[in-house]
Order: structure tokens, then sequence, then C-alpha cells
């Protein structure tokens, strides 16, 4: 399974690309608005560091609207998918921008119907949003599970991008689910690396080292 970052920080980013751990990026309009940053400087710094897939969001409403914003950012650079929401108008713009080659990951995706909807307009992703459905009394990894099965039934070729990931488990259920990718915050990206008996671990063979005969 692939681990993105939920981000728009170029520090988080920076951090788990070199820890070469990182398969991509997903921003969105909030967490671009938090870094204080012109988007598209934002987009160019992190396709620059090599990263392959860095999600960029429309803010357009509508099919016109998406399509002129979706054609601009994949110009950006090779890296970008076009982020669009499912709605009437973004399912339009999705279809359109698929012929046109453009790799589009629909977002804010809560129904298995959604989803096989998004397959059929030749999304490259679906991001159905876990962490929200199950804020909601939900059940998001249900969801996920769902979506995985009609994917294989007819043998779409839309990847499953698990979104609103809340903790290490939801990775881990992810995986289990089958999903194709999980995009994160860095918190939970970095409690994947860390164990604490890993740290006690280490530090007891540190300490033994001392005890051998050195020289
Ligand atoms: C996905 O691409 C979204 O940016 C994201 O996962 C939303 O997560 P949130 O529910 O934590 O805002």
């Amino acid at each position: 399974m692939q681990l993105f970052l939920d981000t728009a920080s170029v520090a988080e980013i920076r951090t788990m690309w070199e820890v070469g751990i990182l398969d991509g990026v997903t921003t969105n309009p909030s967490l671009v608005a938090k870094e204080g940053r012109k988007f598209d400087d934002v987009l160019r710094e992190v396709c620059g560091l090599g990263v392959p897939s860095v999600s960029a969001e429309v803010v357009a409403t509508d099919t016109d609207g998406m399509l002129t914003e979706g054609r601009r950012l994949r110009e950006i650079h090779r890296s970008i998918y076009v982020k669009v929401p499912m709605t009437a108008a973004g399912l339009k713009a999705t279809k359109v921008l698929a012929q046109e080659g453009t790799r589009v990951n629909m977002t804010l995706v809560f129904s298995a119907n959604q989803a096989l909807l998004a397959a059929k307009v030749g999304a490259a992703y679906v991001s159905p949003f876990i962490g929200r459905l199950d804020d909601q009394g939900q059940d998001g990894m249900g969801l996920i599970r769902d979506i995985v099965q009609i994917y294989r039934n007819y043998s779409y070729p839309t990847k499953v991008l698990v979104a609103s990931v809340r903790h290490p488990i939801h990775v881990l259920d992810a995986a289990k689910a089958g999903a194709d990718i999980a995009t994160m915050p860095f918190a939970v990206m970095e409690k994947l690396v860390q164990h604490p008996l890993t740290d006690l671990g280490l530090a007891r063979f540190l300490k033994d080292w001392e005890k051998v005969p050195k020289g």
C-alpha cells in the first residue's frame, strides 16, 4: 500500500521524503490556508523534491471553472493530480479532464455509490473520508471494504485512496482491506515508525554494549 502525507507543509513532506517512506502528498484548501503561502509556490517546491504524486484541489464549484483550474494546475508539474469534489459538476469535469489525460482525484466521497460514479467517469483516485464518517457514528472502514470489493468486481483501475485518516489503526485496517493508498497527517506517519519497545530495546543494547571489552 502506498503511503501519502495529507499536508501542505513542505518541512513535513521533506522529512518523510528523506526517510524514504513517502509515495505522495494530498493537499486541500484548508491545509494550504494553514501554511500562509501561495499555493503554486508550495506545489512547485513539493514537486521539485521528486514526490511523484501531489494532489491539488480546485475551488470552483461549476464544471467550466473546475476545468479551467484543473488544466492550469496540471501544467504546474507532471506529478500533479487534480482534486475535484464529488458533485454532479465534479463528475462532469472529471470525465473531460480524464479524457484529456489528466489524473483526477475525486474527493469528499462518503458512499460506495459515489465511489462507483468516480470510477465510471475515469478518476485515477477516489478519496473516501473515513475519519469524518467515524465522527458521525458511521463505519468508515466498512466503506473502504465495500469500495475495494466493487472495484474488484468490475476491474475498475481507479485507486482507493483512504483519506481523513486519524490514527495508525486506520492505516493497518486500510492495508488489510486492500486499499491502494492511505493519506495521513505527519503525526500519524511518525507513529507508524515508532514503538516504545524499539526504543527500550535499543537503549538496552547500547547499555550492554558498554560492557563489551574494546580495543
Ligand atoms: C484528503 O485528501 C483530505 O485532505 C483529508 O484526508 C481530509 O482529512 P480531515 O477529515 O482530517 O480534514
